[in-house]
């Protein structure tokens, strides 16, 4: 028998503002066409104005707790992937264990940027594995919109908010890829690309927050590659060949990346979980908001073979295989 991390629980919570690409013809030099077949998206939700990434996370983190059946008192810890907190610090982690009346255990955060929900699970599996922990909340949240230089239509089009919560406990498997739970993960980082995806300001450098910068086009080159390996890297610690594979439940920040990646690992999009077209690129949250969409749909079912990856700012890049 070992020890493993299972999801018993998630949720997501996305803000009521749905902005269609037709809004974004208005401020930039740009087109709905483009944006559907250069990236995939075709809608995003932003958040409200005074709305906070831990406002976002503490719904996401309800919705969660509800899906496992269990009550916060439950939690031994939170773990919180963002980009975008409310404030420079307390960590958002704090801000949502408090909400929640939460009033043991620990919360922090993990900045990983897109690959923060992964960097998050990786933390999450390695707690409860060694025993440091029982019952985890991980949630990736973010308000990209107040990062975004809405005079770049390379960028301002791209991302959106939102928030998506997994529940891990600990449980007992046999040692063998059936075993439900996390089963592998895989961390890369990169920090001579930081010129490629930015924000360019900060506490120790201009005191403001800053705006997102990204050289896209370099930048997806990097991707479809760094993901296929980083996904074959973890699931070849499994011993699973990618065909085996029930779901990919990618990072979503462009429709063709998320073919490209799926292509090159001979797994049909059938099989892939797409929500980039209805929440664009929403950073750390948007594997979780992915996971949570699938489950509750029915796709993602019990016993289903889940691969996630990610890329983003750093570069920093990984992936996670789990049995659902
Ligand atoms: N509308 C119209 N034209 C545009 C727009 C727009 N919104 N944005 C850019 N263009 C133009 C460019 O100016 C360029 O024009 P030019 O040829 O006259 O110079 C042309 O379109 C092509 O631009 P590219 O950048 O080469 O377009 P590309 O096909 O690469 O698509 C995109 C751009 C969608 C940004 C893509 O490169 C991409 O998705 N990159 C990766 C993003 C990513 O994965 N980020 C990582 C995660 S994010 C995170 O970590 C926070």
């Amino acid at each position: 028998m070992i020890r493993r991390a299972i999801p018993v629980g998630i949720g997501h919570y996305l803000p009521d503002r749905i902005v269609p690409n037709s809004h974004f013809e208005a401020l930039v030099d740009t087109t709905d066409e483009w944006i559907r077949t250069r990236s995939g998206i075709e809608r995003r939700h932003f958040a409200a104005d005074g709305q906070t990434t831990s406002d976002l996370a503490v719904r996401a983190a309800r919705a969660a707790l509800e899906n496992a059946g269990i009550s916060v008192d439950d939690l031994d810890g939170i773990i919180v992937a963002t980009s975008t907190p409310d404030l420079t610090f307390p960590s958002v982690g704090t801000m949502v264990q408090a909400e929640l009346g939460m009033t043991r255990g620990f919360a922090f955060d993990v900045q990983a940027v897109c690959a923060g929900f992964i960097y998050a699970l990786c933390n999450a599996n390695a707690m409860i594995v060694s025993g440091h922990a029982e019952r985890l909340m991980i949630i990736g949240a973010e308000t990209f919109s107040r990062i975004m230089d809405w005079t770049d239509r390379s960028t301002c089009v791209l991302f959106g908010d939102g928030a998506g919560a997994m529940i891990l406990e600990a449980g007992d498997g046999a040692g063998t890829s059936q075993d439900r739970g996390i089963l592998s993960t895989d961390l890369n980082s990169d920090g001579r690309y930081r010129d490629m995806l930015y924000v360019d300001g900060g506490v120790s450098t201009t005191g403001t927050a800053g705006k997102l910068r990204m050289q896209g086009n370099p930048l997806f080159r990097q991707a479809v590659d760094k993901l296929t390996s980083t996904a074959e890297a973890a699931l070849s610690k499994t011993g699973i060949a990618p065909g085996d594979v029930d779901w990919i439940v990618p990072h979503q920040a462009n429709i063709r990346i998320i073919q490209g990646t799926a292509k090159k690992m001979g797994v049909p999009m059938e099989r892939v979980i797409q929500t980039v077209q209805d929440h664009g690129n929403t950073s750390a949250a948007s594997i979780p908001l992915a996971l949570s969409v699938g489950a509750a749909d029915g796709r993602i079912k019990q016993g289903d073979l889940i691969l996630s990856e990610a890329i983003g700012g750093g570069l920093a890049w990984g992936a996670v295989v789990l049995r659902w």
